[in-house]
């Protein structure tokens, strides 16, 4: 394993076994109404993948992502997690399952700071991770250490030496993000889902964030899936994509496969 920077013990400590996350989406179909958002999805992640999920406007990207972490119940259609059926357990069974998520628009608590963001994160893992809790119940204040700790490396990871004491409603855009990431790392998620991560950011802000991203897949094997729009950071750091149109998967494979696939073409020739 290559050296790490601030090795964060959080991902360390766990044993590569207890990180393993194989996702399979079969048959999902998910309606609103007359709305069909999801039609007969079919999707696998293996353990280790870093996949982007692509698609224009309402192509029901972030419905798949709600249906994995619980926040959406498909009516058709079956979703498992290392061979465990997952599709009808909700968003807090599912984060202690090891699903951790970032959403299109913000759940950073603004006016808390930084620093409080994450260990509030972190202590909702350990309320969620009972067992593990109860076991370091006898010495709290080791115990509140020891999280400390876990949140001072994950802050060191994502260089947010400088901005942990701030208001996170008062950071830029890029840095809310990176917060926003570590948040979701708090929960040491076996499977990390992320709904449009380089969203409103500079092209240097999305640099770090490709950069952070490729180092928990490569150096971690964080188990990723993403969703997002710009298709020069997607194209450069997955080895897979998938493209979504109108609920229905309409291409899977390589970024140059996508990219010249007649369908996917069409999709966004007609999503201009
Ligand atoms: N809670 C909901 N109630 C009703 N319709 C919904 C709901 N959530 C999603 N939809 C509908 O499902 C379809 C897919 O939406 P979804 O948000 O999944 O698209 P998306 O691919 O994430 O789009 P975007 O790129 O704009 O975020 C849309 O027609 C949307 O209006
Ligand atoms: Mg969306």
């Amino acid at each position: 394993m290559k050296a790490f920077r601030g090795a964060p013990s959080l991902f360390a400590s766990t044993a590569p076994e207890n990180r393993q996350a194989h996702l399979e989406v079969k048959d999902l179909t998910l309606e609103f109404g007359g709305i069909t958002a999801l039609s007969k999805i079919d999707i696998s992640v293996q353990s280790g993948e870093l996949i982007s999920l692509i698609g224009p406007n309402g192509a029901g990207k972030t419905s798949l992502l709600n249906c994995i972490s619980g926040h959406y119940t498909p009516q058709r259609g079956k979703i498992t997690l290392n061979g465990e059926e997952i599709t009808h357990l909700s968003p807090h069974q599912l984060a202690a399952m090891g699903i951790g998520r970032t959403y299109q628009s913000f759940e950073l608590f603004g006016e808390m700071t930084v620093l409080s963001n994450l260990m509030m994160a972190r202590h909702a893992h350990l309320k969620y991770n009972v067992a593990e809790a109860l076991l370091f119940s006898e010495n709290v204040r080791t115990e509140e250490a020891r999280q400390r700790q876990v949140v001072e490396e994950l802050i060191d990871f994502l260089e947010i030496q400088p901005i942990r004491d701030e208001l996170a409603a008062n950071l830029p855009m890029g840095l809310r993000k990176r917060v926003d990431l570590g948040r979701a790392l708090a929960l040491n998620p076996k499977l990390l889902i992320l709904d449009e991560p380089f969203r409103g950011m500079t092209l240097e802000e999305k640099d770090h964030m490709i950069r952070f991203l490729l180092e928990l897949n490569d150096t971690w094997q964080q188990t990723i899936l993403l969703v997002e729009h710009h298709m020069s950071a997607v194209m450069s750091i997955s080895k897979k994509v998938i493209v979504f149109d109108f609920g229905i998967k309409i291409a899977e494979g390589s970024p140059d496969f996508v990219q010249n696939h007649p369908q996917v073409i069409k999709a966004y020739l007609g999503d201009m």
